[in-house]
Parts: structure tokens; sequence; C-alpha cells
């Protein structure tokens, strides 16, 4: 285990900005990540995770300890007739890791194939698609407290998930890092979730498909609308979608009767990416920062821009949705300012 300082995190986040760590340090078991976080403890400085690297904008250089974790394995730690309880480390690929479930015919994470990122992150904002949430198949969490390096276990109503929310983002941010995951997945008895009008239309015919079948839809689907973080630099939705009362909805509504939305009852979900079309940005370009053609929640990086040119973008959208339709929308991917 090396520590490296002024060390270049280009690599290591998805939309490939430029950006410095202080010190940087890469760990792949648990003495060495007790070891990491003395360190940081012993030089009182800012900490921050690497994984997939899939949902941060470096708008600054970090001026702490970058720790990239690399706790690899996947484990069944219980069964019965009906259902599987997976228990796969923090460090584990994502996509890979259901791509593995799906291997092994285990139901419950078919929707959610291709999202960017690693399993420990996955619980931090509830990731979501298609009508599934993680928080549906995560019965358990496993992290280290930093300040003490105690393990602690959080059960699924301890995380306290919601949309693209959780007690990692929130009371807890800053205090704990997830070194695993636990899923219950079905084994037969398999819960299939079709209803996100795109998915149908992709299985066209095929009203009975396997989760087999509806991993490689959603891969064709969000092929065909996200960029490739390994082609043109992104973080997917950069924007989450404004929830808001159905008072305030109705009279935004009457304004702009063909906006998309998703009734929550006594509350609405907005699209996003509909405001953010329906005022002009979609596809629009500044520079190197610019804003996906063909979806428009996503911000890409089309190779020279730093993370302070998206983040402007990001205000002047933010600002422009806000004087158009007096809705608020807020940030999904996580700034390092
Ligand atoms: N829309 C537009 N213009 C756009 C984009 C969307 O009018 O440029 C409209 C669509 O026509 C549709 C509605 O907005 O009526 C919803 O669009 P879509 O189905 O593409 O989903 P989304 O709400 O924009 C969310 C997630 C995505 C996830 C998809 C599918 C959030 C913030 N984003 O996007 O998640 O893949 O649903 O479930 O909730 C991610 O979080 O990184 C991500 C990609």
């Amino acid at each position: 285990m090396t520590i490296q300082e002024h060390y270049s995190l280009k690599k290591y986040n998805t939309f490939g900005v430029e950006a410095f760590a202080d010190y940087f340090v890469e760990v792949s078991t648990f003495t060495e990540l007790k070891k990491a976080l003395l360190f940081r403890r012993q030089h009182d400085l800012p900490i921050l995770f690497i994984g997939g690297g899939s949902n941060m904008l470096f708008v600054n250089d970090f001026k702490g300890l970058a720790l990239k974790l690399n706790l690899s394995g996947i484990e069944i730690v219980q069964e019965t007739d009906e259902h599987v309880w997976v228990k796969a480390q923090g460090s584990e690929n994502w996509h890979e890791f259901i791509q593995w479930t799906l291997s092994k015919d285990f139901g419950g994470l078919e929707n959610l194939s291709l999202i960017p990122g690693n399993v420990g992150t996955a619980p931090i904002q509830n990731i979501g698609a298609y009508g599934i949430e993680a928080k549906d198949s995560i019965t358990e969490v496993q992290a280290l407290a930093l300040d003490t390096g105690d393990e602690r276990l959080f059960s699924n109503e301890e995380c306290e998930f919601s949309y693209r929310e959780s007690v990692f983002k929130n009371n807890y941010k800053g205090d704990y890092v997830i070194v695993a995951v636990t899923f219950k997945l079905t084994k037969h008895t398999h819960v299939l979730h079709l209803d996100y009008g795109a998915i149908r239309q992709e299985l066209g015919a095929n009203t009975t498909p396997t989760i087999q079948q509806i991993s490689e839809a959603v891969i064709r689907i969000r092929q065909s609308k996200l960029p490739d973080p390994a082609k043109i630099g992104n973080s997917g939705s950069f924007f989450k979608n404004p929830i808001v009362d159905v008072k305030a909805f109705e009279k935004i509504y009457a304004l702009h009767p063909t906006m998309a939305h998703y009734p929550m009852g006594d509350h609405v979900k907005i699209a996003a990416g509909w405001l953010i079309e329906q005022a002009g940005w979609k596809g629009k370009r500044f520079g190197d920062a610019g804003v996906h053609d063909k979806q428009a929640l996503v911000l890409v990086n089309h190779g020279g821009a730093t993370g302070r040119e998206i983040y402007d973008l990001s205000e002047n959208i933010i600002a422009d949705i806000y004087a158009k339709f007096g809705v608020r929308i807020e940030r999904e991917v996580n700034m390092i300012l």
C-alpha cells in the first residue's frame, strides 16, 4: 500500500475531467483500509472514496486523501427453495455483478443492467431504472465507520432509502464507507417488471420474457439513449426528476399540458429531461461541455471540458428551468467543490 502525492484522478471519474488529489491510495484488504483511515486521521485530512467514479464531478482539485477501494468477491450467504441471499463486495462492478446473478438465473436486478458504478455505491443513491430500485433487493449493507474503523451492519430500513436517496447521503454523509452489500434474489419465482413503457416496446411480441431477455432489452434501450462513458465523458442522469405536490404540479401543468410526469399519491414526479429539452438545452454545446443530444438529463464532456465548465452549465440550466417553469431541479451527481 503506497500513499502517493498530487495524483491525477482523471481516469477515476467517468466524466474524464482532470483533477488532482493531494494524496491517493489504493487498498485491497480490510487491514490496508484501516491503515489508510489511520493515516487520514493522523493528518486530519478530508477523505473521498473512489468507487466506479460514475457519480462525481470534480469542480476543483481534492485537498485530502482519495481512496480507491479494491474489495472483490461474490458469495451466496443463505438459500431457501425460492430465494437466495447474495453478498457482493463493494468494489465489484455493478453490471458484471448483475451478469453473474443472471448466469445463475437469480432474478431481481435485471432492470438495473448497465448502470455504471460499483456495488458499494449502489445503496448511496439507491440507483434505479425501468421501474425498480436497488432498495427493492438490498437486505443488508456492511459499512466501516471512518472515525473508528468499526464495522456496522445496516438493515434495509436503517438505510432510509427513497428516490435517489439514503442515509449515506444524508444523516451519515461522510461517516461510513460501504464495503459489501447483500441482496435477496429469486431462484424461480421471478417477479418481472415490464411496465416501464420502453421495456414492453423493446420486447415486442415477447410477452413472457426471461430475466436474461429483460436485461438484454434494458441494455439495448440504455445504449440507444445514454452515452458510453468510455467514448464520451458523462455521469448518467446529472439531475434528479423533481417531485412536487399536486397543487404546484397543477399550476405548471395548466400552462404545459404536454409535460411528461408520473403521479405519486399526493405528489407528482416531473420528467426533468422534458423540462430541459423544452427549455432548448438538448444537444447544446459550450466548448467541450454539453447536454446529450438523445437524453437532456445527461451532461457530457466532449473531450476537454473542465469540471468547472460542466458545473457552470448545470447552474445555468437550473436557473433557466426555474425562470421558465418555476421548478427548481437538483443535481443527482456528487459535486467535489
Ligand atoms: N424526456 C424528454 N426529453 C429528454 C429526456 C426525457 O422529453 O431529453 C421525457 C421522455 O420522453 C419521457 C420522460 O421524459 O416521457 C422520462 O424519460 P426517460 O424514460 O428517459 O427517463 P428519465 O426520467 O429521464 C430516469 C432515470 C434514469 C433511468 C431512466 C429509466 C433519474 C434521474 N433518471 O430518467 O437513470 O435510466 O429513468 O428508468 O431518475 C441515472 O440515474 O443515471 C439514470 C440514467
